[in-house]
């Protein structure tokens, strides 16, 4: 990606950056920010091992929770930009803090947020927005959740209302084990997130990751990506916070996005407006594709992790600057995103233990050259950088390994290649991310 010549746009000038985070996401929305022209300086709250090897990228050592330190370093070092991350800081009301205190924000407030951190909320907007989902039942205590059991007489997908990190869905198999699922919820197993469930109808078919960039107003829509949830190859095994990515999909085309755009992130947009909420940032609609067509099985108010570090690579450099429209209202004002017609490939490097309980502190090595213009990136997630200047594990998902080929052969070749040069004790990763789309020529 070379720099391109500065906006020709009438919009503030856009020379510091702050992203708010510290994964594998952030880690790749940074990168891509120092690609525009324009930007001189990108910091990264709290970041990771990985921040400052980034050129022109900077680690603050503030957590996402801080609101007042993240405003009050805002505000000295003249940030034009604010990115939020992740879904805890804008659930809990970040974005609308920093707009109050003058800050330009991508990102939704705290009520917007509620896409995905309250599953009930959600679910009612998608139904007054006549949004095709999954049927679902909602209840508060174990005996009214036993009784829809009972009535509806067919195995559930037992969700958590709120934000549980990926981890409050049972999609279960049997009636047995849906009963189970709820027992526990209501037990406590996801604390206060599990206080209230949602129950939802079984989808069949595959999976796929839709981004929209809005601003309140209209959308942007990016290529679509492919998760990979399991931790073990062939789908098996637990759920992760998502093992590699690839985007785009085959699965969607051009006119396929235009009917998503049209029936599922339109109808939210309104909707979203109806209930007065000015939404600027990403709307994440995970799908399952049924035979009738595409449903919302979530919404996301944020990019998802790995799929941002696939689709970063095939970001034009204005990229930066389409973000900034967004957060003040004018994406009309910017040039349409011109994505790159690559393939790009993402595979996660684990720690030991992962997901239960990932071990922290092996010395991370890495004989990988991370050239600005090669089509290998490596960004950190549970990384650190200890006294002594070694690069340490520090979480479950420690690196993204992304490349870009005209195949996705090439370029999950050229990524499985670049993982072996990285070692860690317990390193682990899957070995078939993008089965869907390897082997097949394309
Ligand atoms: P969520 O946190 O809502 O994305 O759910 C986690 C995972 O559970 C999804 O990625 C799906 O694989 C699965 N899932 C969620 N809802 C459903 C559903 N209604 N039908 C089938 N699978 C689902
Ligand atoms: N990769 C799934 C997520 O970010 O929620």
């Amino acid at each position: 990606m070379g720099k391109t010549p500065a906006s020709m746009t009438a919009l503030p000038p856009l020379k510091k950056i702050l992203v708010v985070g510290g994964g594998g996401r952030e880690n790749a929305l940074a990168w891509s920010f120092t690609k525009f022209q324009e930007v001189e300086e990108v910091y990264v709250a709290p970041g990771n091992g990985g921040t400052q090897e980034q050129q022109s990228c900077h680690r603050l050592n503030i957590e996402e929770s801080n609101k007042e330190e993240i405003i009050q370093a805002c505000k000295s070092l003249k940030i034009d930009l604010v990115i939020v991350g992740g879904e805890k800081p804008l659930a809990s009301g970040l974005a609308d803090q920093l707009r109050e205190a003058g800050l330009i924000v991508f990102g939704p407030g705290k009520k917007g947020a509620q896409l995905e951190a309250s599953k009930t909320w959600s679910k009612e907007l998608m139904n007054e927005a006549k949004i095709p989902t999954a049927k679902f039942w909602k209840a508060s205590n174990n005996k009214e959740a036993q009784d829809l059991l009972f009535e509806i007489d067919k195995p559930l997908v037992v969700k958590a209302d709120g934000l549980a990190s990926g981890k409050g869905v049972t999609v279960c198999t049997s009636i047995q084990e849906t009963k189970a699922a709820i027992k526990e919820a209501f037990e406590g197993k996801f604390g206060e997130a599990g206080a209230k469930l949602v129950l939802e109808e079984c989808l069949q078919g595959p999976e796929v990751s839709v981004f929209a960039i809005t601003d309140g107003e209209r959308l942007e829509i990016l290529p679509s990506a492919q998760d990979h949830k399991r931790l073990l190859e062939d789908d098996k095994g637990p759920n992760t916070g998502g093992m590699g990515a690839y985007a785009p999909t085959l699965m969607l085309n051009k006119e396929d996005l235009e009917k998503i755009k049209k029936n599922i992130l339109l109808p939210t947009l309104d909707t979203l407006k109806k209930r007065k909420i000015n939404y600027r940032g990403v709307i994440y609609a995970g799908l399952i594709l049924t035979k009738d067509g595409p449903k919302v099985i979530e919404f996301n108010c944020r990019f998802g992790d790995p799929e941002c570090q696939a689709l970063m690579p095939l970001m034009p450099s204005n990229f930066a600057k389409c973000l900034q429209a967004a957060a003040l209202g004018c994406l009309n004002k910017v040039q349409k995103l011109e994505t790159s017609p690559l393939k790009s490939a993402c595979v996660v490097a684990t720690a030991y233990g992962y997901p239960e309980n990932p071990r922290k502190g092996d010395l991370v090595s890495i004989k990988l050259k991370n050239s600005q213009e090669s089509q290998i990136q490596l960004f950190h997630s549970g990384t650190k950088i200890d006294q002594d200047g070694k690069l340490l594990t520090s979480g479950g998902r420690v690196l993204s390994i992304v490349s870009q080929g005209d195949t996705y052969n090439e370029a999950f070749e050229i990524a499985y290649k670049a993982i072996k040069k990285i070692d860690f004790s317990g390193i682990k990763y899957r070995k078939d991310i993008g089965y869907q789309v390897r082997g097949k020529g394309n």
